[in-house]
């Protein structure tokens, strides 16, 4: 009995390592920056992510999101206008987490591929994301027969606010609908 037990238990053990390696493998993307670093501010998730994900800032250039934040009143059609304080503070935040600031591999492949006279506002028109994904503003979540705008990153990336956007974890392909 003691050694059927123990082959169970290694199996378990085994078991056991690997869902370790996996959590940890999964992590390093993070810590090894990857990708794009995480949403980690309480005040920008609220305010930026109301209408809408509040996009990782690694995803543009520091330039482009104080563009961004000098025109929310007329922001895509909304008015998304903000109090002077609460603005300094999102503005701060912005500048220090910006694609050209991070450490991430991906944001700084992506602050590379704009060049330094351009502030784009918008990350689904920069050509680093045209070159993932294609031009069309409205897409089709491939079996759904839904359309929605490309704006809509967690549609498909369900943990874009966490920063991660690798391809083999999107949930239309895992889903495979
Ligand atoms: C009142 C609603 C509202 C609020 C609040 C808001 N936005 Fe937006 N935002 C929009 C709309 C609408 C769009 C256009 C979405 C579309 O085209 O599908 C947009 C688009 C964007 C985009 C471009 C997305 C793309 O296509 O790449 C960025 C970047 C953005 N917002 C940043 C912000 C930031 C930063 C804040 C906080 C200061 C903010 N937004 C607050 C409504 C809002
Ligand atoms: C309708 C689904 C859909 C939406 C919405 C979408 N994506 Fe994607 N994204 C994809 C697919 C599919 C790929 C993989 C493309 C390929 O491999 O050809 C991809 C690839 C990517 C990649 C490259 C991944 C890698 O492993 O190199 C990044 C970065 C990315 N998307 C970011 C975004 C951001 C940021 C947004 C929102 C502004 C967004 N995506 C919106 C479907 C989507």
């Amino acid at each position: 009995m003691p050694y059927r037990l123990g082959w169970m238990g290694g199996v378990a053990f085994l078991f056991m390592g690997w869902l370790v390696f996996a959590y940890s493998s999964e992590h390093k993307q993070g810590d090894g920056k990857r990708d794009v670093a995480p949403v980690e501010n309480a005040l920008y998730r609220a305010e930026c992510g109301s209408c809408h994900l509040a996009y990782p800032p690694g995803l543009l250039p520091s330039r482009s999101w104080e563009k961004i934040l000098s025109g929310l009143e007329e922001h895509f059609g909304e008015n998304a206008e903000l109090s002077g304080e609460l603005r300094v503070e999102l503005e701060d935040y912005l500048r220090k987490h910006g694609a050209d600031q991070s450490s991430y591999r991906r944001s700084q492949k992506i602050a590379a591929s704009i060049p330094a006279q351009q502030m784009p506002l918008r990350i689904s028109e920069t050509a680093y994301f045209r070159h993932e994904h294609g031009e069309h503003r409205l897409v089709k979540i491939p079996g759904s027969g839904e359309k929605i705008s490309v704006s809509r990153c967690e549609q498909c990336h369900p943990r874009a606010e966490q920063g991660f956007f690798d391809e083999h974890k999107l949930r239309i392909s895992s889903r495979n609908r």
